[in-house]
């Protein structure tokens, strides 16, 4: 399995706090049957992006060396989660935040209200600059439950839904729950991350939350959306 939405490099965000826990989250990912992750540390305007992915890269390098050390063959890979607004548009050049240095960008909208004329706007214009953007976890907006045609709004821009493995047994509440299991049954969602952040609530031990999935998620939509689809996105293939 392939992790392509997730908090665990050490101390850049609000998920692993130190390297010790990036490294027990890279274990459990590793005893749960994933071989890559893409670590996607949360991106705001607030960040600078050069320092922002020096930072990154440099941690990247020494969780690396230390699962070497540890014997964990987790293969780690780049990327970042970008909190979508008006100034990180003028940021500059975003290539470095793309997953794998692919199209393919990771992005998530405010959870609470926002105006979404605004919200499409920031997808057009990535989308202008030449990304595949890849809206993280769409059952968890307050805009999209108030107003679900914005889910065909994006899909009429190609925009690529991934959601969390937690909502889809029902951890971010019931509307959360029912949204995802439709979003990836009707095939609208093609990717499922863990978006782990910690050890004890949003973690890496995929096994526990697979034994929960509802029926309807059945093994090949499964198998597809956590290794299948993600080895597209990282070989910058269409999916
Ligand atoms: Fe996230």
């Amino acid at each position: 399995m392939i992790d392509i939405h997730n908090h665990i490099l050490f101390d850049i965000d609000d998920g692993a706090p130190d390297l010790d826990t990036s490294v027990d989250m890279c274990r459990d990912a590793f005893e749960n049957g994933y071989r890559t992750i893409v670590v996607t540390p949360h991106f705001a305007d607030y960040n600078h992006i050069d320092d922002f992915v020096d930072q990154r890269d440099y941690k990247i390098e020494k969780l690396r060396g230390i699962l070497q050390i540890e014997d964990i063959p987790l293969k780690v890979l780049s990327g970042a989660e970008l909190f979508l607004s008006d100034g990180i548009l003028n940021a500059g050049s975003l290539d470095d935040l793309a997953i794998n240095n692919s199209r393919y960008m990771l992005c998530e909208f405010p959870l609470g209200p926002f105006n979404m004329k605004r919200g499409l706007l920031w997808i057009d214009e990535l989308i202008e600059r030449g990304y595949t953007p890849i809206l993280a976890h769409p059952e968890r907006y307050f805009e999209i439950h108030r107003n679900l045609s914005v889910i065909d709004e994006l899909l009429d821009r190609d925009v690529v839904f991934q959601v969390n493995i937690d909502s889809l047994i029902g951890k971010n509440g019931s509307t959360a729950q029912q949204l995802s299991v439709d979003l990836i049954c009707r095939g609208f969602a093609g990717l499922i991350g863990t978006d782990a952040h910690d050890l004890k609530y949003r973690h890496t031990r995929t096994k526990e939350r697979i034994r929960e999935l509802p029926y309807e998620i059945d093994h090949e939509i499964f198998v597809k959306c956590i290794k299948t689809n993600p080895q597209k996105i990282i070989d910058d293939e269409e999916i």
